[in-house]
């Protein structure tokens, strides 16, 4: 699979389930995908809550449900988030520091919008000088 095909098979995946978001504060839907080494996909969604705090992101569903099945963040080859929204639909900073804890600086991430369109990017793209450790 290369990287075009893998990008539309996780932004299909995510695209699929984010009508399964629990969302009935903001009616804005989101589904992540996250595809393991081993060929696993793992979705998440957004989940609300009426303390909007305890909301959580589709993108830490989708990476805290891999963290429970047994992958380590070594194994993480990918991300796509979907929403349905007119431009590329960003992670929020707390997903994306979830993500340098649990991917790879490398680890792509694909962001579509509601034309189907993709934009590739990365993690390490998406939080320069990251906060990874504290043996500094
Ligand atoms: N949300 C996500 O699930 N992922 C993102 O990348 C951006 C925001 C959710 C959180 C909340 O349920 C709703 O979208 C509006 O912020």
């Amino acid at each position: 699979m290369n990287q075009k095909e893998q990008a539309e098979l996780l932004l299909k995946k995510a695209r699929e389930i984010k009508e399964k978001a629990y969302a009935p504060y903001s009616h804005f839907h989101v589904g992540a995908a996250v595809l393991y080494q081993d060929g696993t996909i793992i979705t998440g969604v957004n989940i609300e809550n009426v303390s909007f705090g305890a909301t959580n992101c589709a993108e830490r569903t989708a990476l805290f449900t891999g963290v429970t099945q047994g992958y380590t963040n070594k194994e993480v080859v990918a991300i796509g988030v979907a929403g349905n929204t007119e431009d590329f639909l960003p992670p929020c900073s707390i997903c994306r520091q979830v993500m340098v804890e649990l991917c790879q600086p490398h680890t792509s991430v694909y962001l579509t919008n509601n034309k189907n369109e993709v934009l590739t990017t990365n993690v390490e793209e998406l939080v320069p000088f990251a906060f990874s450790t504290m043996d500094m």
